[in-house]
């Protein structure tokens, strides 16, 4: 995979529309990392991405408590570590060490498929489960709708 072209495609899909919607903005912020300093600054790009992160793992986390989701700690493990790896390549790339935001630009999209095929297809498989059997309890008591 070549970080130059990745771009949402049906692969990463989990058939949960608000998901899916979410990750097709993270893959294009993600993929925007790799541009040139002559589009806009690397810096200003990556806000964007931690920003949309900050919002996009809360939303999950969220759906994970409510829904009492049980492997909830691993995965908001996960997020919690991709996101300071965010904040920490920031800092220093702030400080001049360049190099790090190519390697970010290469490695996210490494960590956001392999975290989409475990975690998120594990939580979207529950949450699809848990409305199908909510909306079949409210088809069979209508009074509680
Ligand atoms: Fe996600
Ligand atoms: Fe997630």
């Amino acid at each position: 995979m070549s970080i130059q072209n990745w771009a949402w495609s049906d692969r990463l899909s989990l058939k949960h529309e608000m998901m899916d919607e979410t990750h097709q903005e993270f893959v294009a912020l993600c993929s925007a990392l790799s541009l040139s300093e002559e589009h806009s600054p690397f810096l200003d790009r990556l806000d964007a991405l931690i920003e949309h992160s900050i919002a996009h793992f809360e939303q999950e986390n969220t759906w994970m408590d409510d829904f009492a989701f049980p492997p909830a700690g691993c995965h908001k493990g996960e997020h919690d570590a991709v996101l300071q790896v965010m904040q920490e390549v920031r800092r220093r790339y702030a400080g001049g060490e360049r190099d790090l935001g190519q390697s970010l630009a290469e490695e996210l999209p490494l960590w956001f498929e392999h975290h989409v095929d475990t975690m998120d297809n594990m939580l979207a498989q529950f949450l699809i489960s848990n409305q199908l059997a909510l909306a079949e309890h409210e088809k069979a008591s209508p009074q509680l709708a």
